[in-house]
């Protein structure tokens, strides 16, 4: 395992800690939450840990109970206690970009109806200023290209998410992704509002005043920052 994945585990195992008996978990997507799905059902097996779930994508759902974690509709469950997730960057204030997998809909969806959101990531996720890395936006198909000018004219650099085939990518709500290439975001709230505001853009990856804990694998230990 190389160093990322290696820090992807620790993190994703680490973040089991803060689950207890009874809680109903959000399960997010992707490869470090990954680690945290498989430690959930290692507990469930050896321990009897007792929990319902809430799944963030076909894929969790996929992992989770071929693991024998018990999964809920969202529409099931009054609330969520606590919701385990990765990001594609942090920054000091805990504000995040997410979407990198294509699930930030059901992952915002899920976040706020929890308690408490831990995010889960390898070293490289912290960064000063957000908007290195490509921020997801999920559009409708309809008029996506219309939509797209509205952001090219904004300087925001759109791209639409393709598939290995050239398909364009498909969320598990039907929608396509544009990414936006921006570099640095100056002011994430107002980017977030603007983006949202128009007509046809269902979510943007901006996660703000979401995230209570990341807790992050440096090398060999597991650093907490809280907001
Ligand atoms: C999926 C996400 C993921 O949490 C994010 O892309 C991080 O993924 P990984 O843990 O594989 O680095 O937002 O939509």
């Amino acid at each position: 395992m190389d160093i990322k994945a290696s820090e992807k585990r620790r993190a994703g195992e680490a973040a089991c800690a803060f689950i207890r008996d009874g809680m109903t978990v959000g399960l997010g997507t992707g490869s470090t939450v990954h680690f945290t799905i498989l430690k959930i059902a290692e507990r469930i097996k050896n321990e009897g840990l007792k929990i319902r779930a809430v799944s963030t994508s076909k894929r969790t759902t996929e992992l989770a109970e071929a693991h024998g974690i018990p999964i809920r509709s969202i529409d099931d469950v009054p609330e969520i206690d606590v919701t385990i997730d990765g990001c594609d960057e942090f920054d000091p204030s805990l504000r995040g970009i997410k979407g990198g997998g294509g699930a930030l809909l059901f992952e915002k969806i899920v976040a706020r109806a929890s308690r408490v959101n831990i995010w889960v990531a390898d070293h490289s996720k912290r960064v000063e200023q957000l908007g290195a890395f490509p921020l997801p936006v999920e559009v409708l198909p309809f008029g996506h290209t219309h939509v797209m000018k509205t952001m090219a004219s904004e300087g925001l650099k759109p791209a639409l998410r393709k598939t290995p085939d050239g398909s364009p990518y498909i969320t598990d709500s039907g929608h396509y992704i544009v990414d936006l290439h921006i570099g640095k975001i100056a002011r994430p709230e107002e980017l977030a509002a603007w983006l949202n505001g128009i007509p046809g853009v269902i979510e943007n990856g901006l996660f703000l005043g979401i995230a209570d804990k990341v807790l992050v694998a440096e090398g060999d230990n597991v650093v907490t920052y809280e907001r």
